[in-house]
């Protein structure tokens, strides 16, 4: 490349999706490739309320692959960083950009470095999995940076070594990481089941619970359980096949019925085979157990389920609901049993589609201390005041985009840096 083009600055802005999971990954057959004991099933969210934005940028001038999360500068150096790095760079092609002058050989990309910069548009605070969107957004934005010819698919499959619950955000709706046979890990991808229009009247509300318990990251949360769990194998081989048929089939039909059932049972059991690691695991806390037996309780009321409840590696609840109706009545009783500290608004403790707040005739705090018990309780109903730091209300959502709009990259076009 000639000196007087060594100015430029070339980027390129992605969003990308969290998504939860309603079958488990929990356990690694490779730990270096990131390679599941089993296949997994997820739901996408809509990035409107809880998304990654990454923009990816490379130079001539820069003399260093650097990264800065949410402002903050952060090291490349690990080994998941670097192979998502390494991979995405062995695909790079020839990149043109005629009105600025700019060409870029395949083999340039070797010796060019990138600039990253990510943002999460959700509290990192929460413990909301900001891994799955974060992997996969980097994946995504590197990937069409570089001019990677290939489908999502093989992207998934790159993400996958960053996190393994980030291959499932490189698509929209439900999505399956199959776990894959290959020593390589070649056909260990995510496969979109179905897209977020086809069950769009679920509503998901997460229930962001207080905790100030340090957790067990996931990896080696996992690795315990793998190294010490007699049950993990069973659920690997036995259990997780057979539900992946039904809850396939579950989802292709909207038979929210079997896709509660299932869900609840492959959350408890995913808690289960941590509480049998050695020395177990406790992800969930008493607030979240009170959610449990709000939803099991209301559920078991009902003629059919109305709420499906799941919990990854900390205490927070993700609750499904079948549909707007049964959402707000989801809501109604949350915020009876969970009612906000007295300095809280209203306004800060559900974020997200507020518009289901209206649907319970909540307008103040003055609403939620007027709130009914609910009529399946017997007991005169206790209170949880102030257990919960606040709810987002959200809905299935879309996959990966590209973000046209300068003005919302988040790198410097002159300079490379963070804005
Ligand atoms: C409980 O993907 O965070 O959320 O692959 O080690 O990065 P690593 O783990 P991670 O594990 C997610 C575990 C889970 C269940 C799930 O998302 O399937």
């Amino acid at each position: 490349m000639a000196e007087e083009f060594q100015k430029w600055v070339l980027m390129v802005t992605a969003q990308t999706p969290t998504n939860i999971a309603v079958i488990k990954y929990w356990g690694k057959r490779d730990e270096n490739l990131i390679l599941a004991i089993n296949d997994s099933i997820s739901l996408t969210l809509d990035p409107t309320h809880l998304c990654t934005t990454t923009t990816v940028a490379v130079s001539p001038a820069f003399n260093q692959d650097r990264m800065w999360l949410n402002g903050k500068e952060i090291s490349l150096s690990g080994g998941r960083y670097q192979n998502c790095l390494r991979e995405i760079r062995a695909r790079a092609s020839d990149v043109e950009d005629k009105n600025r002058g700019i060409k870029i050989a395949k083999k340039d990309w070797e010796n060019l470095h990138v600039h990253i910069a990510s943002y999460n548009n959700f509290p990192t605070a929460a413990g909301l999995a900001s891994s799955a969107a974060g992997f996969a957004c980097l994946v995504y934005s590197l990937a069409k940076l570089m001019n990677v010819q290939e489908d999502n698919g093989k992207l998934s499959a790159i993400a996958r070594q960053g996190s393994g619950s980030a291959c499932r955000s490189l698509y929209g709706g439900f999505v399956k990481w199959v776990m894959g046979k290959e020593e390589n890990g070649s056909d260990s991808i995510a496969v979109p089941l179905v897209d977020e229009k086809h069950w769009d009247e679920l509503v998901i509300i997460i229930s962001v619970v207080c905790s100030r318990q340090k957790e067990t990251s996931s990896t080696s949360g996992m690795r315990e359980t793998v190294e010490t769990s007699a049950l993990i194998e069973h659920r690997a081989k036995e259990v997780v096949p057979k539900r992946i048929i039904q809850m396939e089939e579950a989802i292709q039909k909207r038979d929210f019925a079997t896709f509660t059932r299932l869900t609840c049972a492959d959350s408890n059991q995913f808690h289960a085979v941590c509480l049998d690691t050695s020395p177990p695991i406790f992800y969930m806390n008493d607030t979240s157990h009170r959610i449990i037996s709000c939803v099991e309780k209301w559920n078991r009321s009902e003629a059919t389920p109305q709420v499906a409840y799941t919990f990854d590696a900390g205490p927070n609840a993700v609750l499904i609901a079948r549909n707007r109706t049964s959402a707000a009545l989801l809501l109604q009783r949350l915020l009876f049993y969970f009612p906000p500290n007295s300095e809280t608004d209203l306004n800060s403790y559900v974020i997200g589609d507020k518009s289901i707040l209206k649907d319970v005739g909540i307008q103040d705090i003055k609403d939620v201390e007027a709130l009914p018990p609910p009529p399946e309780i017997k007991d005169p109903a206790q209170k949880y005041k102030g257990e919960i730091s606040y709810f987002i209300c959200t809905r299935p959502g879309r996959g990966p985009v590209l973000i046209t709009d300068e003005s919302q990259s988040l790198l410097h076009a002159e300079t490379g840096l963070p804005k």
